[in-house]
């Protein structure tokens, strides 16, 4: 008899994953003509547009509702949620927790404000100096959207619950990174009225329920420069202001949030042994006044704490920083009782899903939990969290969602494919297999099933270096198929 893991990794490598990552060896980055994109001018009802990140901008009321249909959204996904991480929670591990769970709250690997600016410019056409949307209306302008997709791409079809994570301290470039994501959002959508009206063309995906600042990462590579990540946290003000450029980039359209430490070394050495030396009623004071500024205009209601101080000095790696300072859960516990209007989830070093459950009964207050690695160890072990967080133990009325992992093995194929015909396998399907990598985790043949994954990974690049000619070909096939696609 077969068991389950070594069934999974032969139906995986025989069926699943197989056809699905069978497809071409070609380069796929192809020129996506804004042709294609009918001329129709987008459903914008702005009264006005945003010129400045500190300048107020009149919000329009469709923008108001639109805000107002997320933070919806927001409220009601947020008791577990999917921690950013990057080099993890791309689109295609998104997809995969996406399979697994409806309701958990995806948030994005953390994207650079100013690689998203830089993007911008690159897909501007050039005639339009200001925004995304006005190269939409002319027909013979044309734009390759795949930059900007590969930052703010959800795949090939709507995400759900989702945030995307910002990088930046400059309020000018969080500002236009913001603004990008609208626009790009609108342009998806006219892409995907195409694409219902043309079944040839495959959909653009950049809904997202949320944009959130990164105050919490400690990387010296993010740290270090010009105050990013936890480092903003000594900087109150500065937040505020980078958050309301975030809220005005985006017209009004989308909630901020902010994602922090309970506090950083600053003021005072960090060393195991000395991290008394501060009072916890010290700590407390100020990571309270350092909500209370960021959330004082009323721009802010969501925070997710990593319930660690963040130790910014070069000794400390971002993986020491993730383990070495202790964790007080009861410092983001007050916070959640103290600020009973704002919208607070826990972080750090929550594993399971019992460890969920036990959190957010443990304290009525907090909203929602946030966890990270437990999620990339061993996503399966939240198949249940729906059903067991949102419902009673009932199954979700309306879910299609696979039933084991089997099946999330297949639906995650379509993913694949869908992958693969847009993108360059060689390049891609590293990224899709290491999203699946851990389905079977703590299964007695899990790694045989991660070898089994593994050398399908590395076939495109395999075949590309035996027989290159193959890979011409390929190419050339593929361009006609694309072309055809595009009616070019
Ligand atoms: C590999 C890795 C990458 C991470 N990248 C980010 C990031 O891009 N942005 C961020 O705010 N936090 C990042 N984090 C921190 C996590 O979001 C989270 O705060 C931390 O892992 C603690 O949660 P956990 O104990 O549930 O893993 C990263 C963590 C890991 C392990």
């Amino acid at each position: 008899m077969y068991n389950i893991a070594y069934f999974c990794s032969l139906f995986a490598t025989i069926m699943g994953i197989s056809s699905a990552f069978s497809c071409t060896l070609s380069r796929c980055r192809r020129p996506v003509s804004t042709a294609y994109i009918s001329n129709k001018k987008l459903c914008m009802s702005s009264t006005s547009t945003t010129s400045s990140s500190s300048g107020t901008n009149t919000i329009s009321s469709d923008n108001n509702e639109l805000y107002q249909e997320r933070s919806d959204i927001l409220r009601a996904n947020s008791k577990l949620s999917l921690a950013p991480m990057m080099e993890y929670t791309d689109r295609h591990f998104r997809h995969l927790v996406r399979l697994v769970s409806d309701r958990t709250l995806l948030y994005t690997e953390m994207v650079a404000a100013n690689a998203i600016a830089h993007e911008r410019e690159a897909a501007l056409p050039p005639s339009s100096s200001s925004s995304l949307l006005d190269g939409a209306s002319a027909e013979e302008l044309s734009f390759d959207p795949s930059y900007l997709l590969r930052f703010l791409g959800q795949g090939h079809n709507a995400e759900g619950a989702s945030v995307l994570q910002l990088g930046g301290s400059d309020p000018d470039q969080l500002f236009l990174a913001s603004k990008t994501v609208y626009e790009f959002n609108q342009l998806a959508q006219i892409h995907q009225q195409q694409s219902s009206s043309n079944n040839n063309n495959a959909p653009i995906f950049c809904d997202y329920t949320a944009l959130n600042l990164n105050c919490g990462c400690p990387s010296p590579k993010v740290a270090g420069k010009g105050c990013f990540g936890a480092a903003l946290m000594q900087d109150a003000t500065l937040v505020q202001q980078l958050t309301s450029s975030m809220y005005h980039g985006s017209q009004g359209s989308i909630p901020i949030t902010v994602k922090c430490r309970i506090g950083t070394d600053e003021g005072y050495q960090f060393t195991r042994d000395q991290y008394n030396a501060r009072s916890d009623e010290e700590e407390y004071q100020s990571l309270k006044q350092f909500i209370e500024t960021v959330a004082s205009e009323g721009i802010v209601t969501d925070f997710q704490v990593h319930a660690r101080i963040a130790v910014l000095g070069k000794n400390y790696s971002p993986a020491d920083n993730r383990k070495v300072p202790p964790l007080r859960y009861y410092q983001v516990r007050r916070l959640a009782e103290e600020f009973p209007e704002l919208n607070i989830s826990l972080n750090g070093g929550v594993e399971t899903l019992s460890g969920v459950k036990r959190e957010l009964d443990e304290c009525q207050e907090l909203d929602g939990i946030m966890v990270g690695r437990g999620w990339m160890s061993n996503p399966w072990a939240f198949a249940m969290s729906d059903e067991l967080l949102y419902t009673d133990g009932q199954q979700l009325a309306d879910s299609t969602r696979p039933k084991n992992r089997i099946e999330v093995l297949q639906a995650y194929g379509q993913h694949a494919d869908y992958e693969e015909e847009r993108w360059d396998p060689v390049k891609i399907r590293r990224f899709i297999t290491k999203a699946a990598s851990q389905l079977f985790s703590g299964e007695p043949n899990a790694k045989r099933y991660r070898i089994a994954l593994d050398e399908i990974a590395g076939l495109p690049k395999k075949l590309m270096k035996e027989d290159p000619k193959l890979m011409e070909v390929n190419l050339h096939y593929q361009n006609l198929y694309w072309m055809q696609r595009q009616n070019i």
